[in-house]
């Protein structure tokens, strides 16, 4: 297990090319995660000066395919990019946390949410994400996410949609995670939290 250490919000020099370090990234042992998951899901999409957009761990579909956002929280997140204007070939997708995981009940895995260590150990992968592609704009989604860009004084709900000062790319902010949808109680108010994040996401567009 890596040693828990506080965040430098400082950008990293890349080190090898992106195709490197998602090859090194598969083999990585930098917390216990990767033993209980299928594989490392490292970040797919568009390469250079991307809005990159940061979750917070692959789910159980992404785990198995092995690309991230590719299960019910990331079609939502899909078709709302669309809506809010993103052209899908200028976005890269990816995790503060790059192995899945989950504790059992009974045929099912359940996501878990990865603790402090567990991120600190995977900043790594991002860190050097984040040096590859310089991204014009990164947008945390969800909690887990928005601490690991912008450390642990942000609120979502508080500072959603709003940018965010950070010597990581020139627009940093954060909306909901896409799941927090999928989890509202009702269709009304899941309706209407899809509302307000294709609203957030159009409201960052209009920023880029
Ligand atoms: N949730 C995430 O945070 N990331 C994924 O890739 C899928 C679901």
């Amino acid at each position: 297990m890596a040693k828990t250490k506080k965040p430098d919000p400082r950008p990293v020099e890349p080190a090898g090319s992106l195709d490197e370090v998602r090859a090194a990234a598969q083999d990585c042992r930098r917390c216990d995660l990767w033993a209980r998951a299928t594989q490392t899901v490292f970040g797919a999409g568009a390469a250079h000066h991307a809005v990159m957009f940061v979750g917070e761990q692959p789910g159980d579909v992404e785990d198995r395919a092995g690309e991230p956002f590719v299960g019910p929280a990331g079609t939502l997140l899909r078709e709302a990019l669309t809506e809010a204007g993103f052209d899908r070939s200028d976005v890269y997708l990816t995790n503060a946390v790059k192995h899945f995981k989950w504790t059992p009940r009974g045929k099912k895995r359940l996501h878990e949410k990865p603790n402090r260590g567990e991120v600190l150990a995977c900043r790594f992968w991002l860190e050097q994400e984040i040096a590859h592609i310089e991204p014009r704009a990164i947008v945390a989604l969800g909690a887990t996410a928005a601490q690991t860009v912008l450390g642990p004084s942000v609120r979502v709900l508080r500072d959603r949609g709003t940018p965010i000062a950070s010597p990581l790319a020139p627009l940093v902010t954060l909306t909901v995670h896409p799941s927090s949808i999928l989890r509202a109680p009702d269709a009304e108010s899941r309706h209407a939290a899809r509302r307000q994040f294709v609203a957030d996401l159009r409201k960052i567009r209009k920023q880029l």
